[in-house]
């Protein structure tokens, strides 16, 4: 481990210094386009994260709590199949309750080390996590973890064990997950592992459903784009024009999310002007779910061996163990 010393909890700190991710120039390239979009990382303002936690707890968005019940009673397979020694490396950080079951499922693990682009939130989350397992050496990296990541530096020799949870990589259409799964491979090296969640495919009805709870939180995390493009961009939209959609296209086997404009509008944003036909939408996320043996080919594709996949009891919902080829 190296760095430290800035007075944090943490065993060393690398900072790949990514680019500030343009917000702006997204917005304004993406409402350009024929099909409006605006990519989904940028629901992650503050108020975006704590929506996405409530989101979590909703009696219609099974994912969080399936995922937690695989990792709960699935830690005798993971332990016997997963090496001994690990360095834990999380691809994104925060996944605070997850992480921790991971790490109870190991032999002895070394050190856990999450990798994320918000340097603020990495930095908050990892210093919570070394905090509350001070016998774990806790380090933080800053990358884009979508790219292969040097982690020499900060990481002891020996076998490496990645943790990707949430279905996160659902947000990559399935060419771009087979990209983050080579440069993973590549980052975990000979002997690697990575663990990975995977929602299901399932009836249409269940995954809408988990995409537009009732209580109108989704609603409330898919307008919070607009509300922050107002506030960051001096942007001027009115979000009483704009309604939440999620919809299931069976043949992508994705849940999309839109925003559609109720009314003929125009908005201003950042000096530039953009209409809205009545019915137009911005598409703001997919959210792609797979059969086990689907996540598997694609596995293969990005340099894995399928070596377990676990579900819940509703079989909502998988953990991959996948050990590098
Ligand atoms: C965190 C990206 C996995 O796609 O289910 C939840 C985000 N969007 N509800 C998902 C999300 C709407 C979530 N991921």
């Amino acid at each position: 481990m190296s760095g430290g010393g800035d007075g944090t909890a943490l065993a060393g700190f690398l900072d790949f210094e990514p680019p500030t991710e343009d917000f702006r120039e997204a917005v304004l390239q993406g409402l350009a386009e024929r099909q409006k979009r605006i990519p989904a990382k940028f629901f992650y303002d503050d108020r975006g994260s704590r929506l996405f936690d409530r989101i979590c707890e909703q009696p219609e968005y099974y994912p969080t709590r399936a995922e937690l019940e695989i990792l709960e009673n699935e830690r005798e397979r993971l332990r016997a199949l997963l090496p001994a020694e690990a360095s834990v490396i999380e691809f994104g950080a925060g996944a605070a309750q997850k992480i921790r079951l991971l790490v109870e499922a190991l032999v002895t693990p070394r050190c856990y080390v999450p990798i994320d682009i918000s340097r603020q939130f990495l930095l908050h989350s990892a210093e919570g996590f070394a905090r509350d397992h001070p016998e774990l050496p806790t380090a933080a990296v800053c990358a884009d973890f979508t790219l292969a990541v040097d982690l020499d530096p900060v990481v002891p020799e020996g076998p490496r064990v990645g943790f990707f949870p949430g279905s996160t990589i659902g947000n990559l259409t399935p060419d771009e997950a087979v990209g983050f799964l080579k440069s993973a491979a590549r980052t975990l090296g000979e002997g690697g592992f990575l663990v990975v969640g995977v929602d299901l495919r399932k009836d249409p009805a269940r995954l809408e459903a988990a995409y537009d709870d009732a209580a109108g939180v989704t609603a409330a995390f898919n307008l919070n784009l607009l509300r922050r493009i107002n506030r960051e961009l001096g942007g001027g939209f009115e979000l009483d024009g704009f309604a939440h959609k999620a919809l299931y296209d069976r043949d992508e086997g994705r849940i999309e999310m839109h925003l559609e404009s109720l009314r003929e509008q125009r908005v201003r944003i950042a000096g530039e002007t953009f209409a809205f036909a009545r019915g137009e939408t911005i598409h703001t996320e997919n959210s792609y779910k797979y059969e086990l043996d689907g996540f598997q080919a694609l596995a293969k594709r990005g340099g894995f061996r399928p070596a377990l996949a676990l579900t819940d009891a509703e079989s909502l919902f998988s953990v991959h163990v996948l050990a590098v080829a």
